[in-house]
């Protein structure tokens, strides 16, 4: 079958060991589903992986991709949940360790097929584009489990948004105001200051810039270019959550006094269970809320959309159509 994959790794150059072209159809073992995909969305992620991060030596050649929409065997529109756990855990997925996300362990979505456990699949409502949600399960899961699961936020309270324009940070901005939540934003850049302000969120700053007040939250994918900026955003007694670090892991300054002066709350975050896949599918059903896709291209062409990723100059998601 036609897939996208990665035949080796490079943390500088990481789209050297990106590979289009054919891999072997996948078998389903029992009690899991194959999936024919129509639709599926890059993140940063897949950039990872070919930079060699949470994906080994000996797992290559491994087909990338964490999100899809397709058809399973009956024909029925289906989303794909990404979180691969143990068959013998129970629970939220997300706490399993051994759990694994597709295209760590098992081969991932960007192909022709992919297949998963049967309960990894969510229906998908006629209402949602193959398109839209294939946008769902990683960047668009992980935001709704960052806002209102280890977030805590309910109506009325408000959030930071660090980094406006990624995958996530969209999710964050457009989810968070279909919450009921006033939402401030950051970017670099202004264009994607003024999209933000489309998108949902009531007021946008410079990266860095003090904001007009103090947030009950801010979401950080950031990492290191904003971690001081979004601590001193918070009110006293306010959550910071982390999912991720694009700009880096590693702290200039952890800013351990305010955190413990402060009182505030440093919550980490990752993926989503199957439930809430469910429910934020539910959600954009009813809420007419849509994912932003910054540019559709058919996966042949995925080395396209990689490098749009890679040069940071995204609004929104990426996707990949079969
Ligand atoms: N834990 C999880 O389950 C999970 C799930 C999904 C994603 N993640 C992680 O979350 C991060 C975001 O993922 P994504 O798919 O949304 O990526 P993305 O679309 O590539 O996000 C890039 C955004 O990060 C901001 N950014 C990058 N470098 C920056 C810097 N030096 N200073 C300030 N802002 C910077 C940019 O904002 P502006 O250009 O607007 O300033 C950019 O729009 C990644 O690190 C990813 O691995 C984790």
């Amino acid at each position: 079958m036609f897939a996208v994959y990665a035949e080796s790794f490079s943390p500088d150059d990481p789209l050297s060991g990106l590979a289009v072209g054919e891999r072997p159809d996948p078998e389903a073992p029992d009690d899991w589903v194959t999936v024919q995909v129509k639709a599926a969305s890059l993140n940063h992620h897949d950039l990872w992986s070919l930079r060699g991060v949470g994906l080994r030596e000996d797992s290559l050649p491994m087909i990338l991709g964490c999100d899809a929409a397709g058809l399973d065997e009956n024909g029925d529109e289906v989303v794909v949940h990404a979180v691969i756990s143990d068959p013998a855990w129970s629970g939220d997925e997300t706490l399993d360790p051994r759990r694994s996300l597709l295209s760590e362990k098992h081969q991932g979505t960007f192909a022709d097929q992919v297949v998963v456990p049967r309960r990894n699949v969510v229906a998908k409502p006629a209402s949602l584009s193959f398109e839209e949600a294939a946008c769902l399960p990683t960047a668009w899961l992980t935001a709704y489990r960052m806002l209102f699961t280890r977030g805590g936020l309910k109506p009325g309270d408000s959030v930071l948004v660090q980094g406006a324009g990624g995958g996530v940070a969209t999710a964050l901005i457009a989810l968070g105001r279909a919450g009921g939540l006033r939402v401030f934003a950051t970017s670099r850049d202004d264009a994607k200051r003024k999209r933000a302000l489309e998108l949902g969120a009531h007021e946008v700053v410079e990266s860095g810039e003090r904001l007009p007040q103090k947030v009950d939250a801010v979401m950080e994918t950031v990492g290191r270019a904003t971690w001081s900026h979004s601590i001193r955003s918070l009110r006293p007694g306010g959550t910071i959550v982390t999912s991720g670090a694009t700009s880096g892991p590693k702290l200039d300054d952890a800013e351990l006094t305010r955190i413990f002066f402060l009182q505030l709350s440093v919550v980490g975050s990752t993926m989503g269970t199957r439930d809430e896949l469910a429910s934020l599918v539910e959600l954009l059903d009813v809420s007419g809320v849509r994912p932003v896709i910054d540019q559709v291209l058919p996966m042949e062409q995925a080395r396209d959309g990689f490098a749009a990723m890679a040069g940071g100059d995204v609004f929104g998601k990426i996707v990949f159509t079969r």
